[in-house]
């Protein structure tokens, strides 16, 4: 593409909104709508953008600084209307060549191809402008395009200026234009305000142009969704939703399994692998990646994740988290950032995990929170264990070697090292490290009072069951004796884990 110049509006309020975030910063897909139209008029090469902010100008300008460094800017303080707007621009960016297009910031869905076409079709028709248009049963509050009787265009008309018969005419101005840099400077001064609105109106720029006796394009776009604007949240909602299929055929198109797709949402910046499986309400969000052969879902939101290949997600929430392949969540795991799961390691039912390693084939299966820890491979975390990490003050961590195994309703209170292949006893609370190869057990040695539920609580359903026994010949304690007996294991219980 020659010397080509982007103007992105983008001054406007929104007020519609009620909000106190600009209208264009408003996400779709993961995305602000400048940011997708940003993204879209970059995918042109042109030669410059700039974007013209007015209202909230601070928190429009760093968004797109942050998006797009390249961007320029020209402030309109007021906002006097589109031919306003475009004046300022191009006051702003002085001697301009080539071709100037003219695009809305609100405007998510519009394609880069689109825009190519047009630019095309523009450069090869000779028309000092040319405007796309589109074509609706009923173009609502667009500005109409009005044809001549050889079908050309002759003027647009907006909305609140259009006569009855002139409403009734189906073909719409989307705002987006193509100009002869030149013809646009000289032309821009020209636009008067004289009209319903008061606003200095870029489209009377096609007027003038005729009356010039200038050639002006007009180019109907294929699908005018990709022009439609969100003005209020509820246009917002059908805005995303457009923009969600259009993503889901495409990943679909490439390979990917969605199963119900009017329960998926994946965002612009996701990248899937062909044979990936998604079932229903599955969100993937932010830059999260997912490998071949992985099954994601139901019912899961994964942001910014990592997903090996062969990996099953299974109703799980996940941030910035890697999920190793082959490795298994859920149902109902909690996987917070830094949690990071090796090659087949599984992090099961009720787990919470944060800025924790699990290295291959560890197991956290069952009501576990590990937090600032790493579990070595091939470890198994006993059900209901958890790292007392935080001592008020500090975090700390938790340190499991590999091949251990540790018992059920641990608590290992860091900081604290596990080693290689130890082995906890059940309601263990680790507090001093553990060699390798040592079976850690800690607390009391079990005692029994025996005969304490007959005197204590006699005549209780307790009571009863124990009495049937007993009478009957079970092995239970007797509750002939007087004193209180007790009895205490000669040796320390086993480990007890749960290993699943
Ligand atoms: C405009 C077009 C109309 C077209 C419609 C398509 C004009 C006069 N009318 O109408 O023909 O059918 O878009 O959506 O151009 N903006 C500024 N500064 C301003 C005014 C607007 O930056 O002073 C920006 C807005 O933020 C917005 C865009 O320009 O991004 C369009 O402005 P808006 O007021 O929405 O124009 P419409 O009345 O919808
Ligand atoms: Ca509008």
């Amino acid at each position: 593409m020659s010397d080509l110049t982007v103007i992105v509006l983008a001054a406007g309020g929104g007020t519609r909104m009620k909000s106190k975030t600009m209208k264009v910063l408003h996400p779709i897909g993961g995305r602000s709508m400048i940011g997708h139209v940003l993204h879209t008029v970059r995918g042109l090469q042109p030669t410059r953008i700039v974007a013209v902010v007015g209202t909230q100008r601070e928190q429009v300008t760093a968004h797109i600084a942050a998006h797009d460094p390249d961007v320029a800017f020209a402030v309109q303080e007021t906002q006097d209307g589109t031919g306003h707007a475009v004046r300022i621009a191009m006051d702003t960016l002085g001697p301009v060549e080539g071709t100037v297009l003219v695009a809305y910031g609100d405007t998510p869905l519009l394609r880069t191809e689109s825009l190519r076409t047009f630019l095309d079709q523009h450069a090869g028709s000779g028309a000092v402008m040319s405007v796309l248009s589109g074509e609706l049963a009923d173009a609502g509050g667009y500005g109409r395009v009005i044809r001549n009787a050889e079908g050309e265009l002759d003027r647009i008309v907006e909305h609140k200026d259009a006569t009855e018969d002139e409403r009734r005419v189906g073909e719409f101005n989307s705002g987006i234009a193509a100009y002869d840099a030149g013809f646009l400077a000289e032309v821009l001064p020209r636009i008067g305000n004289a009209n319903a609105g008061g606003e200095y109106y870029l489209t009377d720029a096609v007027g003038l142009a005729r009356a010039d006796g200038h050639r002006v394009g007009v180019f109907k776009i294929d699908d005018v969704t990709e022009t439609e604007g969100a003005n209020d949240r509820a246009q917002l909602a059908t805005l995303a939703r457009k923009f969600n299929d259009r993503v889901l055929t495409e990943w679909m198109a490439a390979g990917v399994t969605v199963v119900d797709p009017a329960s998926t949402w994946i965002d612009s910046d996701v990248t899937l692998a062909a044979d990936v499986t998604l079932l229903p309400g599955v969100q993937l969000l932010g830059a999260t990646s997912v490998a071949e052969d992985a099954v994601i879902g139901p019912d899961s939101t994964l942001k910014d994740c990592e997903v090996g290949a062969g990996a099953r997600v299974v109703r799980t929430h996940a941030e910035l988290a890697v999920i190793g392949p082959e490795a298994n969540t859920g149902p109902f795991a909690y996987l917070r950032p830094g949690a990071t799961l090796g090659r087949g390691a599984k992090a099961g039912a009720f787990v919470e995990i944060k800025n924790a390693d699990l290295g291959e084939g560890a197991k956290v299966p069952h009501l576990s929170y590990i937090g600032d820890a790493s579990i070595g491979e091939g470890s198994n975390i006993g059900a209901g264990s958890i790292t007392a990490n935080y001592d008020g003050v500090a975090k700390h961590r938790t340190v499991v070697g590999k091949h251990c195994r540790t018992g059920s309703d641990n608590v290992f209170v860091a900081p604290v090292t596990i080693g290689d292949g130890a082995v906890t006893g059940a309601g263990s609370t680790i507090r001093r490290d553990v060699p390798p190869g040592a079976l850690a057990v800690t607390g009391g040695q079990q005692r029994h009072l025996e005969g304490w539920v007959f005197r204590k609580r006699p005549g209780t359903a307790a009571a009863l069951a124990a009495e049937a026994t007993v009478s009957g010949g079970g092995t239970g304690g007797g509750h002939s004796g007087s004193g209180e007996r007790q009895s205490a294991p000669a040796h320390p219980e086993p480990a007890g884990g749960a290993d699943a």
